[in-house]
């Protein structure tokens, strides 16, 4: 029987990371679309309720596992198809799968380092904080900035999300050109190291600024992802070329 192979040990390494992923991006959906719109509107007893009264808690527990599952299970795969598939981090690098695979794991893995580093510790202040208030207490007076930072990085995740799953679908159902040469390689890191350090930078610094804006609204964040795609998917397929 195929499952109890390689191959189906592959398979099975594929299927619990997309259902990771699944639990993981739906649910920072649900806080981009449905829970932070909402907060933004309800009254401060009925937020203070749902943060202390653990639902908040318990979806960031769903959330960032959810990161990490897909995290490990995504570089695992990673590690199989350079090491065993391609024979070789050359080797891999010599194709456009390993490309395509790279630039959708590496933004993947940025939006895994925003949940574990910044998200998840900024949110633990505010559910501190709220449940004091919800005691009767003061609430933390770097709550509120620590909450819009954790804002700022789960937009930029948001965003990202969009061209992360393009790479990560199309690295094996959208064909392209292998690279050529050096210059291609050292074109492709440039580029994927702009996007990241500009997302980071964005994500992590300040807090007014026409990259803010943008992540203000949800409007603003899909155009945002669907250019970020439009921009990369034609500069690599340019590079590969
Ligand atoms: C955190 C970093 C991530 C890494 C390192 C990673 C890595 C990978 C790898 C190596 C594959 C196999 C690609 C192939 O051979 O076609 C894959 C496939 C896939 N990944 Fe990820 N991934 C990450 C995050 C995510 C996230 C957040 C999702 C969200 C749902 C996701 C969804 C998928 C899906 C649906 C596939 C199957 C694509 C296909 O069959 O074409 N991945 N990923």
């Amino acid at each position: 029987m195929a499952l109890f192979s390689g191959e189906g040990f592959l398979f099975l390494l594929r299927w619990l990371h997309f259902l990771a992923g699944i639990t993981w991006i739906g649910l920072l959906y649900y806080f981009n679309f449905v829970q932070t719109p909402f907060f933004a509107t309800a009254d401060a007893p009925v937020r203070t309720g749902m943060i202390a009264g653990s639902l908040v808690g318990r979806a960031l527990w769903w959330f960032r596992w959810g990161a990490m599952v897909t995290f490990i299970t995504g570089w695992l795969y990673i590690l199989h198809m350079m090491f065993h598939g391609y024979g070789g981090v050359r080797e891999f690098f010599a194709s456009a799968y390993g490309w395509k695979i790279f630039f959708g794991g590496m933004l993947g893995s940025v939006m895994w380092a925003n949940v574990w580093f910044v998200i998840w510790p900024a949110q633990k202040v505010v559910i501190e904080s709220a449940t004091k208030v919800s005691k009767g207490g003061q609430a933390i007076p770097e709550a509120a900035a620590r909450g819009q930072r954790s804002g700022f990085a789960s937009r930029t995740n948001t965003l990202l999300s969009i061209p992360m799953l393009f790479f990560m679908g199309s690295a094996s159902h959208l064909s392209m050109a292998d690279p050529t040469g050096r210059g291609v390689k050292i074109g492709a890191l440039i580029l994927l190291a702009i996007v990241i350090a500009a997302a980071e930078v964005n994500a992590l610094k300040g807090t007014t600024g026409p990259g803010k804006k943008m992540l203000a609204t949800l409007n603003g964040t899909f155009w945002g992802g669907f250019i970020l795609t439009a921009i990369m998917y034609f500069v690599l397929a340019g590079l590969m070329r």
